[in-house]
């Protein structure tokens, strides 16, 4: 039987006020800078039981300027940006070389919030990425171990093998080294805070970063 995907899409609704819980943002109460606003709104989201609120959108534009975009996890967000990890060696790890600039997404369906991040992007110096790495569990690091990320794949068995290896490896030596892996880090230049209304009267607030340091601005949603 055919799934009738236009069928499920007309059944579907956004903020199901059964589910989604949007809560009046006045903008001027605000703070003057992003960080602390990002930091209230990540730890609403974790009250609120947003399903694995860390995970965010990363997009990247490769050297031709075409875009691409995945999901990867937040590692931190401090003064000196908001942090993610991968393989320098990925197809996200080429462009960021090519073009050090991307964009973040995060969104918080059960707040109907959403908060876009952009900026340049600097890579950590391989000691602090080694270390982040090592401070996560066996498993990420048996993932990073296993290498070859965005390259093709022959095989399914020759994941099995390559991952059991790279699963003793952690196993055996927390500590062990995966060369390629890096710590990136967002310097914000823009970020903008999406509060979903009921009433389609969406708030927008976008912080940018400017010599004199942050400005506010509403934005028409
Ligand atoms: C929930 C979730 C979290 C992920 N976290 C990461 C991550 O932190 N780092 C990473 O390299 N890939 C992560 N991935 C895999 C990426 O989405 C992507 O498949 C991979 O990094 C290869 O992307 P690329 O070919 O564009 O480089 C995650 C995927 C999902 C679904």
């Amino acid at each position: 039987m055919e799934t009738d995907l236009h069928a499920i899409l007309r059944s579907l609704r956004v903020w199901d006020p059964d589910v989604t819980d949007l809560r009046p943002f006045d903008p001027d109460t605000a703070p003057p800078t992003p960080l602390p606003l990002f930091a209230t709104w990540f730890a609403e989201a974790v009250a609120a039981g947003q399903p694995e609120p860390h995970t965010m959108s990363l997009a990247t534009v490769d050297e031709e300027g075409r875009p691409d975009v995945r999901i990867v996890m937040l590692h931190g967000a401090d003064p000196d940006g908001w942090s993610f990890a991968t393989h320098a060696t990925s197809r996200k790890g080429r462009a960021l070389a090519a073009r050090p600039y991307a964009a973040l997404t995060f969104y918080w369906p059960v707040l109907g919030r959403q908060v876009r991040v952009r900026g340049p992007v600097v890579s950590a110096p391989s000691e602090e990425s080694q270390a982040d790495l090592h401070a996560r569990s066996t498993g990420a690091l048996a993932a990073a171990l296993t290498g070859r990320q965005s390259e093709e794949l022959a095989s399914p068995a020759e994941l099995r093998r390559a991952s059991e290896a790279a699963w003793e490896r952690a196993r055996a030596n927390p500590g062990e080294p995966s060369p390629t892996w890096t710590l990136y880090r967002l310097r914000p230049e823009t970020v903008e805070f999406f509060q979903g209304d009921p009433d389609r009267r969406h708030v927008r607030l976008e912080y940018r970063s400017t010599e004199f340091g942050w400005s506010r601005t509403l934005l028409w949603p």
